[in-house]
């Protein structure tokens, strides 16, 4: 397995949890963008948005999706927005399988709920009606783009750690073809 594993999926749904896991058990580096970006700015992402807007955060996110293009053992935990746009998909995609930890707007809720200051994109929309009209215009994102995807429910953190680590190592190059082809 020579690519980089990509986790994919909406604020709470738990990628950084579980790509802390996956890479203790295969060795691997953890690389969370929200947090390099945060690290290379000296800003919590909230503050970033607030002082410079949107528009600032998705710049970083491009810059340093370039910049990992040339990383190997990686696992990548990404902001939930990072997907959005095609290039940073083009350029994650060149050495990294993309995984898509899907979650329902109740989890969504009850997770984000509690740390709900670091999600600018949520303030004033936490309850379940307005979560999920925003998942659902992202799944359309995530479910075109994925090359595995694995349901984040009921499932410890290394239940599921085990599970995308078994998933990447079947996704040979031809499945991998054949979904870049969809
Ligand atoms: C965002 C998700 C956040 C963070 C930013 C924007 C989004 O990351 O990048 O607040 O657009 O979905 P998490 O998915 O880690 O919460």
């Amino acid at each position: 397995m020579e690519k980089n594993i990509v986790l994919i999926g909406f604020m709470g749904a738990g990628k950084t949890s579980v790509g802390r896991t996956i890479a203790q058990k295969l060795g691997w580096t953890f690389l969370d963008t929200d947090q390099e970006i945060e690290r290379l700015n000296g800003l919590p992402v909230h503050e970033i948005f607030r002082r410079y807007g949107e528009i600032r955060f998705r710049s970083e996110e491009r810059l340093l999706a370039g910049k990992l293009v040339t990383r190997q053992r990686l696992v990548i935990a990404t902001g939930g927005g990072m997907v959005k746009y095609p290039e940073n998909v083009e350029l994650l995609k060149q050495n990294g399988i993309l995984v898509w930890l899907k979650v329902g707007p109740e989890i969504v809720l009850r997770r984000v709920g509690k740390r709900a200051a670091d999600r600018p994109l949520l303030r004033g929309k936490l309850n379940i009606e307005e979560i999920g009209s925003l998942l659902a215009e992202r799944e359309a994102i995530y479910e075109k783009i994925a090359d595995v995807v694995v349901a984040n429910e009921n499932k410890s953190l290394d239940e599921l750690a085990r599970e995308i680590i078994q998933n990447c190592l079947s996704t040979s190059p031809s499945e991998e073809k054949r979904h870049q082809d969809k």
